[in-house]
C-alpha cells in the first residue's frame, strides 16, 4: 500500500476536537469516580430510586436503630438514623464482599448529635472473618448536630465492612462518608485510578452531568446545578434516572474541580427548560411564570465558573475554595429533547439570555436522539433560523452503520452551525465497535472545519451496575478495565494534527470486497510531526466483518510523501488501528487481537 500525501487541503483541526462524555450512569459517580466507599451514607435512598429500595439500603441494622426524620441536619437531608445503646450499623459499600478499604488512612466524616444524656461511639473496619483493621472513638459531644472527622488506619488493602456503634446513650447519624486519604493527607475526591485513565485521554473538554441527567425524567428530577453546590447537607440528593440513588456529593463545584484537574475546559449542559421525553404524556417544560428565574439561574451558572470573585456567583464559588475561574468556554442547551413549540420557546428564551450576557460563549442546542428523526430535521431548522453556534448530534449506531457513514461530514453546510458529536459509539462487538470509531474519527477529523468537537458516551460503567452497553471505561473497586475503543480515542487525542493533507491510496486492492482503507493524514506543522492512521476493516466473506491475520505496516516519511509497507503477518490475529511520528518514528502502533472474544487484549 502507497499512500500519497498531498498539499493541506486547508481544514485545520480543532484543538478541542476529542473530548469526554461524564454522565452520572453506570454508577459512574457514586460506587466510581466518587472515592467515598459508604453506600447511601446519606440515608436519602427511596423507592423512588429503585422500587424496594430505602433509608437503609446499603445499610445493616443490628440492635434498636430508627430511622428518624424530626430536627434533621438540614432541611435538604432530612432523614437520619438514632442508634441506641448496644446498635450497630454496618455499611459493606458497592460490593457485597465489603468495600475495599486501601493500605493506609482513610477518613471517616459524618454528621453526628448526641441524643441522651451522656453517649459513647465508635467506629471500626472489619473484615469478613471477624478482623478487626481499625476502630476509632467518635467523639459525640454535642446535642446538636456536628460534623465529626476521624482517621482510620488500615496495615493492609483489605475488604471490608464500616461499622458505626453505640455503646452507652443514644447517638443521631447522617452524612457518612469514608474517604482514602492521599500523601498530603487530604481526603480524596475521586478514586485516582480513574482519574489517571480519563487523563490519558488528553481531554479538551469534559460534558457533564448528562445525557438524560440533564434533563430528568420529569420536572422533579431536572437537574439543577443550585442544589448541588455548597455544604454537603444543604444538597439536595435525587433519584438518578438510570435507576439509583444520586447523593450530589460530587456536584457542579466537583465537576468543575475535576476538569481543571484534567486539563479541560468544563462543558455543562443544562436542561433547555424541559424535561425527558420518555416520560407518560410526554416531556414537560417549566410553567412561563418559573422561566425567568431559571433563566437566570443559568446566567449564574457562567458566573459561578467565569465570574470574578468581586461578582456575585465568582464569591460563592471562591468560597468553595476557588478564587481563581473555571474557563467555561461551551454551554449546552438540553440534550435530545422533542424539538417541538414548547422546546424552540423555552430554548429561545435561554438562548437568547446567554448570547446577549456572554457573547463569548459558545452555546450548544440539540437535534433529539438520532440522524434522520423529525427532532434532528427541527432541531437543525431552529438552530440556523436563531443562529446558534453549535449543535449537539448524537450517534448510537453499528459499527457497519459507521462504517457506511465515513462520507457524511463532508457534505454538511459549512456556513451554518458548527457540530458536537456530542454521544456517540458503535455497538454490537466490542472489537469491531473501535475498528469502525477508529475509522469514523478519521472521517470526524477530516471535517473538523465543521465538527468541532466530540465525544464518545457513555464513558464510565462500574461493572455489574451498568444500564447501557457498551462503555468506554469499565471498572470495579479494585481494576480499571479500558475497553479497545478507549484505546482508540487515546490514540487520536495523542497526537494532534493541526492541519489535514490530502491523500491518496493505491495498491489496495488485493481485497477488492472490501472497502477501503481509511486513512487520513495531519500536520502538526509543515515539514514536522505528522500523523498517520490507516484503519482496514472488511473482508471478503462479509462486507464489515474484520478478518485476521491481517497487516501490519511501518511507516517512512520523505518529506512529501508516505510510504507504508503492509507486511502479511501470516498465522497471528491482528489489527493495526494506527501510528504516527515524526521522521518515520513510529509512536504509537496498536494491534488488536482475539476480536471474537469480548474480554479481548488490546496490547499497545
Ligand atoms: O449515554 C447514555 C444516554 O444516551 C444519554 O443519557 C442520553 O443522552 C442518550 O440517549
Amino acid at each position: 500500500v502507497t499512500i500519497h500525501v498531498q498539499q493541506p487541503t486547508g481544514t485545520r483541526v480543532s484543538q478541542d476536537l476529542w473530548g469526554l462524555f461524564l454522565e452520572d450512569i453506570n454508577s459512574a459517580l457514586d460506587g466510581g469516580l466518587n472515592a467515598d466507599l459508604v453506600r447511601n451514607g446519606d440515608f436519602e435512598a427511596t423507592p423512588a430510586d429503585r422500587p424496594g429500595w430505602g433509608p437503609l439500603t446499603g445499610w445493616e441494622p443490628r440492635g434498636d436503630v430508627r430511622v428518624r426524620s424530626d430536627r434533621p441536619v438540614s432541611a435538604a437531608n432530612a432523614t437520619y438514623v438514632r442508634l441506641a445503646a448496644g446498635s450497630r450499623l454496618t455499611n459493606r459499600g458497592y460490593d457485597p464482599a465489603g468495600m475495599l478499604v486501601p493500605e493506609g488512612t482513610s477518613r471517616l466524616r459524618l454528621a453526628v448529635r448526641r441524643a441522651a444524656p451522656s453517649a459513647a461511639a465508635h467506629a471500626s473496619l472489619t473484615t469478613a472473618d471477624g478482623g478487626v483493621l481499625a476502630r476509632v472513638e467518635i467523639p459525640v459531644v454535642d446535642d446538636g448536630w456536628r460534623w465529626v472527622e476521624v482517621d482510620l488506619t488500615s496495615a493492609g488493602t483489605a475488604r471490608a465492612a464500616l461499622g458505626i456503634e453505640v455503646g452507652v446513650g443514644a447517638v443521631d447519624v447522617d452524612l457518612v462518608e469514608l474517604r482514602p486519604v492521599d500523601p498530603q493527607g487530604h481526603a480524596r475526591l475521586f478514586r485516582p485510578d480513574l482519574v489517571e485513565t480519563l487523563r490519558a485521554l488528553r481531554p479538551a473538554f469534559v460534558r457533564f452531568p448528562g445525557g438524560c441527567v440533564a434533563h430528568g425524567y420529569g420536572l422533579d428530577n431536572m437537574y439543577h446545578w443550585k442544589r448541588t453546590i455548597g455544604p454537603r447537607e444543604d444538597r439536595v440528593p435525587m433519584p438518578n434516572t438510570w435507576g439509583y440513588h444520586q447523593s450530589m456529593a460530587i456536584g457542579y463545584h466537583e465537576y468543575f474541580l475535576l476538569c481543571e484537574e484534567l486539563g479541560a475546559t468544563p462543558m455543562p449542559v443544562v436542561a433547555a427548560g424541559v424535561c425527558c421525553q420518555n416520560v407518560p404524556g410526554g416531556p414537560q417544560a417549566i410553567p412561563q411564570q418559573r422561566m425567568p428565574q431559571y433563566v437566570q439561574d443559568v446566567l449564574d451558572l457562567v458566573e459561578y465558573a467565569n465570574g470574578g470573585p468581586d461578582t456575585r456567583w465568582g464569591a460563592v464559588r471562591a468560597a468553595a475554595g476557588h478564587p481563581e475561574p473555571f474557563g467555561l468556554r461551551y454551554l449546552g442547551l438540553g440534550n435530545e429533547d422533542v424539538v417541538d413549540a414548547q422546546f424552540a420557546d423555552r430554548f429561545g428564551q435561554l438562548f437568547a439570555a446567554v448570547r446577549e450576557a456572554y457573547p463569548d460563549i459558545t452555546v450548544i442546542g440539540t437535534l433529539g436522539p438520532k440522524p434522520y428523526g423529525p427532532d434532528y430535521d427541527a432541531g437543525w431548522e431552529l438552530a440556523r433560523r436563531l443562529e446558534v453556534p453549535m449543535v449537539d448530534e448524537h450517534s448510537y449506531r453499528s459499527p457497519r452503520w459507521l462504517l457506511q457513514h465515513l462520507d457524511r461530514f463532508d457534505h454538511y453546510d459549512r456556513s451554518g452551525p458548527a457540530v458536537y458529536l456530542g454521544e456517540w459509539a458503535a455497538h454490537t462487538s466490542t472489537m469491531r465497535s473501535a475498528l469502525a470509531e477508529a475509522a469514523y474519527m478519521t472521517a470526524v477529523e477530516r471535517n473538523s472545519d465543521v465538527v468541532r468537537l466530540s465525544s464518545y458516551a457513555p464513558l464510565l460503567a462500574r461493572v455489574g451496575s451498568t444500564q447501557w452497553l457498551p462503555d468506554l471505561v469499565y471498572f470495579t473497586d479494585d481494576e480499571v478495565r479500558p475497553s479497545p475503543s478507549y484505546h482508540v480515542q487515546r490514540m487520536m487525542a495523542e497526537v494532534r494534527g493541526e492541519q489535514v493533507l490530502g491523500c491518496a491510496v493505491t495498491g489496495h486492492t488485493d481485497r477488492p470486497q472490501s472497502p477501503p482503507a481509511v486513512q487520513q493524514v495531519t500536520l502538526r506543522s509543515p515539514g514536522s510531526t505528522t500523523r498517520f492512521s490507516a484503519i482496514r476493516v472488511g473482508g471478503t466473506a462479509h462486507p464489515d466483518q474484520l478478518v485476521g491475520p491481517e497487516d501490519t505496516a511501518t511507516l517512512a516519511a520523505d518529506g512529501t510523501e508516505l510510504e507504508v509497507v503492509a507486511t502479511r503477518t501470516d498465522g497471528t490475529e491482528g489489527f493495526v488501528v494506527g501510528f504516527g511520528g515524526a521522521d518515520g518514528e513510529t509512536v504509537h502502533e496498536f494491534q488488536v487481537g482475539g476480536w471474537r472474544n469480548e474480554s479481548l487484549i488490546l496490547a499497545r
